[in-house]
């Protein structure tokens, strides 16, 4: 892979919003704190094509309260990374462990059934059905609790509440991104995996997916989030992970990426902003 700089579409050097910051601009702790280690991945290999890794003992740790961002180059391996987690490739070597669980290999509806959700980067909707009907499909497997949960899931996103009857596929992308999200938070995960949530969304938008993300890790979801926008997804993550080649080249807090002079050169494209 020649390509090494992170890509980094703009409107990113505004600190989001307030609220949601301690006053040192790190994003404030939700009540009770960071707690235990949740999800741990170690030393992972995994890929597509037989001997071909794309995963080369890739590690990652979610501490139970946390929002851990993933930045990298094009084709690092993100989307691999949150694929194996979910069970949606082979894991060839290597463990993941929930709660100090072995889920290896374990596939997508275990998962979901042990308090994981997954939001793909592309096609993460239903078009042809409504958002009602989408929000139902995320509960598949508890339907009896669709009534307590779409309205915690309509508090945190009001539009899907005004728009339920409409087709998820009329909607706008970052509608679209948010019936996506509130699908998997259907099923009241304490993970979430999220795909660029802000992929392909207009810069007033990408804001609102961060800002959205901020609020479902204080309800008290764990989230990983791998992001394209990288300055923006270290401003607001607990600790972050970069990632290259399928395996980690950086690690720390979101305020020590973003201010480590190697981690600038070679991944957020231009010197950061002392913030
Ligand atoms: N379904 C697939 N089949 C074969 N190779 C794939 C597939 N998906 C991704 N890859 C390859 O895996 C590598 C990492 O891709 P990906 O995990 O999507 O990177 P990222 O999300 O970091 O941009 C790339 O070289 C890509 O071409
Ligand atoms: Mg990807």
């Amino acid at each position: 892979m020649s390509q090494r700089s992170g890509h980094d579409p703009g409107g990113s050097d505004v600190p989001i919003e307030v609220e949601l910051v301690d006053d040192r601009g790190r994003p404030a702790a939700r009540e009770g704190g960071i707690g235990s280690l949740l999800l741990e991945a170690d030393r992972l290999v995994a890929g597509y094509v037989p001997e071909v890794n794309i995963l080369n003992g890739c590690d990652l740790a979610l501490y139970e309260g946390e929002l851990v961002g993933i930045i990298g180059p094009n084709g690092a391996g993100k989307s691999t990374l949150l694929k194996s987690l979910f069970g949606l490739i082979p894991i060839r070597q290597g463990s993941v462990r929930l709660r100090g669980e072995d889920i290896t290999g374990l596939q997508a509806h275990g998962l979901v059934a042990r308090g994981v959700g997954y939001v793909p980067q592309n096609n993460n909707v239903f078009p042809s059905l409504t958002v009602e009907e989408n929000l139902q499909m995320g509960l598949f497997l508890r339907p009896r609790d669709y009534a307590e949960r779409v309205d915690v899931v309509t508090d945190l996103f009001p539009l899907l509440g005004t728009r339920r009857k409409q087709r998820a596929g009329s909607l706008s992308g970052g509608e679209r991104q948010m019936v996506a999200m509130g699908r998997a938070l259907m099923m009241d995960p304490s993970v979430l995996l999220l795909d660029e949530p802000s992929a392909g969304l207009s810069p007033a938008y990408q804001d609102e997916v961060f800002i959205r993300c901020r609020r479902i890790n204080a309800a008290g979801v764990s989230i990983v989030m791998v992001e394209q926008n990288a300055r923006r997804c270290l401003q607001i993550c607990h600790r972050g992970f970069v990632l290259d080649q399928g395996a980690n080249a950086y690690s720390g807090t979101g305020d020590e990426l973003l201010t480590d002079p190697k981690v600038v050169e070679l991944y957020l494209g231009t010197l950061a902003k002392a913030r």
